[in-house]
């Protein structure tokens, strides 16, 4: 769809750094883009939540074990069709002209329990920035906070901030980002006269991490032509995914949890209580900085019951229409995803053979040393790198 229109908001940040060599000198552009979608989502027989005693006994009606599957939850079928404002931040390497890979877009996306920043960590950022890292790559890369989060729209958290409607916006973001509409979005840009130069991006590559791994997989099933390569982190399915049921998350109510930051979110809006239900998920003792730890619990986001209950509503379907590399990429430890071990815990061939049979080069790597958040281990850049050399090999 070649309508999206620009949000007014438009500022370039160039940020370079002589301190840190290592740092790469980049050229990022946020913008404000207004995402027209139509989505099927569904609405759901599942209680509200506007306080903590609430949120605590949401966990006791979806984890309990005589619980309805979300599925025979659905009461009806709800279409959206709507216009987002969804944030974004386009990075393109320095002087690209002399770069190959400036012309591969990667559109990454963030998971549960995080805003963009997932990839793009404010702390040590040569020893934590997926999009520092990519830069470096020679990648262009966009980065945006998923609906709900972030600087993004927070529409209604039961029937609206669902699933189905997440794929939509993801779906329309590599439409735009493939018919040229970044360069016009950069273009109209009204609060500098710094022109933005946007590479005309041919190949067009899906990250996620965990959620937004389940949205990448969800648009190579519906729109598999439109993506030429893709790599799910902290997520893979034919496993133990699944087993560390919501209950792991410790979640409150975020108007109740932290109303400085949460309050307008209003109902069905769900955080991580306390740093250590964020360590719980995410990381894994001696393997991270206790500092990066607490960084990720000042920097949580959001999460909705609509997304809750339709987790699995963009998953396991086949996707026929994908012939492109596709990459799993794991923490050793993951907790939310493996049960806390990933050596072994999942079926490959069976992944292959029922869901991305058509696809190049179906792979999975296992990173050393990492708990569910990748990018927050000591060892991200090794996480980065195994990324990069796996679509290298992929003429990517
Ligand atoms: C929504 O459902 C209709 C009817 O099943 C289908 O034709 C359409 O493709 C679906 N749209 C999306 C975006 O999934
Ligand atoms: C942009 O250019 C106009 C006209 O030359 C000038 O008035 C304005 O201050 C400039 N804005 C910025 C942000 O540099
Ligand atoms: C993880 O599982 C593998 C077998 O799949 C086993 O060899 C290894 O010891 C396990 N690691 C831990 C920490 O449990
Ligand atoms: C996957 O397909 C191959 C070839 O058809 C077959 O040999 C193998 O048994 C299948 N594996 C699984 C797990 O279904
Ligand atoms: C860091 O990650 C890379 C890529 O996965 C791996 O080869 C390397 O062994 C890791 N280093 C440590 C110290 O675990």
């Amino acid at each position: 769809m070649a309508s999206l229109l620009l949000g007014a908001v438009i500022s370039i940040l160039s940020k370079s750094s002589n301190a840190a060599p290592s740092h790469v000198h980049r050229s990022c552009i946020d913008l404000d883009l207004s995402v027209p979608v139509t989505a099927n989502n569904s609405i759901y027989d599942v209680p509200r939540v506007d306080n903590n005693i609430d949120a605590v006994d949401l966990i006791w009606d979806l984890d309990r074990w005589t619980a309805p599957a979300t599925a025979d939850r659905i009461t009806a079928m709800k279409t959206v069709q709507q216009t987002f404002t969804i944030s974004v931040q386009l990075c393109v390497p320095d002087d690209y002209d002399d770069s190959e890979k400036a012309n591969i877009l990667q559109i990454a996306t963030h998971g549960f329990g995080f805003d963009k920043r997932y990839w793009d960590s404010e702390l040590r950022p040569e020893d934590y920035s997926y999009v520092t890292a990519a830069l470096k790559a020679g990648y262009s890369i966009l980065t945006y906070d998923r609906l709900g989060v972030g600087n993004s729209d927070k529409p209604d958290a039961y029937e609206i901030a669902q699933t189905p409607v997440e794929r939509e916006i993801l779906k329309e973001l590599t439409v735009l980002a493939r018919s040229g509409g970044l360069t016009a979005a950069a273009a109209s840009s009204t609060r500098s006269n710094k022109t933005f130069e946007v590479p005309d991006f041919n190949k067009i590559v899906l990250v996620g991490h965990s959620l937004g791994s389940r949205l990448t997989l969800g648009v190579l099933s519906e729109y598999g032509d439109i993506v030429d390569g893709a790599v799910a982190t902290g997520l893979i399915l034919n496993g133990r995914f699944g087993a560390v049921g919501q209950r792991a998350f410790g979640l409150e109510y975020a108007g109740d949890s932290e109303p400085r930051r949460f309050r307008e979110r209003g109902s069905g809006y769900l955080v991580q209580g306390t740093e250590s239900s964020v360590q719980q998920i995410f990381f894994k003792k001696g393997y991270f900085d206790p500092e990066m730890l607490k960084y990720a619990e000042k920097i949580k986001e959001t999460g909705t019951v609509g997304e809750f209950v339709s987790l699995d509503a963009v998953l396991e379907q086949p996707a026929p229409g994908y012939s492109g590399p596709l990459l799993f990429a794991l923490g050793e430890y993951d907790f939310a995803v493996c049960e806390g071990n990933c050596t072994g815990s999942y079926d490959l061939e069976a992944l292959k053979n029922e869901t991305f049979f058509n696809a190049a080069d179906v792979r999975v790597h296992i990173q050393p040393g990492s708990g569910h958040a990748l990018t927050m281990h000591s060892n991200a850049t090794g996480h980065f790198e195994a990324i990069f050399e796996y679509l290298g090999e992929n003429g990517l």
